[in-house]
């Protein structure tokens, strides 16, 4: 059987911030999952935080960590193991499921739950996540999920996600919810500063740009924290602000360009580099 490494708790990311009821939730939580089995459901709009805050979770109890991709699911039996060939002989190959259900305390996350391509396949998910946590795997035998094991699972609920994919009710009961956010302005400059090196005032720059894209009716792209990350790194590698925009959004640069002609009057930092042709050399 193939041997899989040991699992490994993630580095703690230094500048991951939440509401302080949140913090105390999962504390509360984790002491729980110390006594009896707990599966946690983060719910969020896209690029809100929630497979950080899941891995901030494993860092910051010093857990090991797995990550599922549960919307690539396309078949039963997937998450386990598969038949492989080896030197004209067919042997059953496991995955790293049964490995990380097998590891005391280790944080399971099961990404885009929702979004499963094979509703069958969720079957066996149902088996580890209901009160008996175990199940049968004809290659594998009994399997039962050892104490201290945490399920997470992660879906995007936002307004464009309603009525598509909404996760089953009999899947759903099983967990505690925990809605996430976008973080305010203020703590979201924090994050671009801390985490990218750009300044205090070329993080409220991005962010005055950003907040009018979020407020604009007339956008239907939803420009995350990964969206203004992206946008800072580019700045902080230095790219102007125009231009770090233009290439981390996909929204037109017309729209771009007006929106930074709107705010121009109270800045000068928005650089008016050359876009002549020139040799790529
Ligand atoms: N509250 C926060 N504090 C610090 N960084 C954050 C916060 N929220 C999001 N980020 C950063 O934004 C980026 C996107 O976050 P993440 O990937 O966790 O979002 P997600 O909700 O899982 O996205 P998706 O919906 O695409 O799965 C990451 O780099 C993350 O560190
Ligand atoms: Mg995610």
């Amino acid at each position: 059987m193939e041997k899989h490494k040991q699992l490994s708790t993630p580095t703690l990311d230094r500048y991951f911030y939440l509401p302080e009821e949140i913090i105390r939730v999962l504390d509360s939580l984790e002491k729980l999952s110390r006594e009896h089995p707990v599966n946690i459901l983060i719910t969020g709009r896209q690029g809100c935080g929630k497979s950080s805050l899941i891995r901030q979770f494993a860092a910051y109890y010093k857990r090991p960590f797995a990550v599922f991709q549960i919307g690539q699911l396309s078949e039963p039996g997937q998450l386990f193991g598969e038949h492989a060939l080896k030197g004209g002989e067919t042997y059953y190959q496991e995955f790293l499921f049964p490995k990380a259900i097998t590891t005391p305390n280790c944080v399971i996350h099961l990404e885009e739950i929702n979004r499963s391509e094979h509703p069958k396949a969720l079957n066996e998910l149902f088996s580890v996540l209901s009160e008996d946590r175990s199940i049968w795997v004809d290659q594998l035998g009994q399997i039962g999920v050892v104490d201290g094991v945490v399920f997470f699972a992660s879906m995007n609920e936002g307004e464009e996600f309603t009525g598509t994919d909404s996760l089953d009710v009999a899947l759903r009961d099983r967990f505690y919810i925990i809605p996430v956010d976008y973080p305010s302005p203020e703590i979201e400059k924090k994050i671009l500063a801390n985490k990218t090196g750009i300044s205090d005032k070329e993080a409220a720059l991005i962010l005055k740009v950003v907040g009018n894209l979020r407020s604009d009716p007339n956008i239907n792209t939803t420009v995350s924290v990964r969206h203004s990350l992206m946008v800072a790194e580019l700045m902080a590698a230095g790219a102007s602000l125009k231009e770090a925009l233009v290439y981390s959004l996909s929204i037109s640069r017309d729209v771009i360009e007006s929106i930074l002609l709107s705010i121009h009057v109270e800045t000068q930092e928005i650089s008016t580099k050359s876009n002549e042709y020139t040799l790529f050399l």
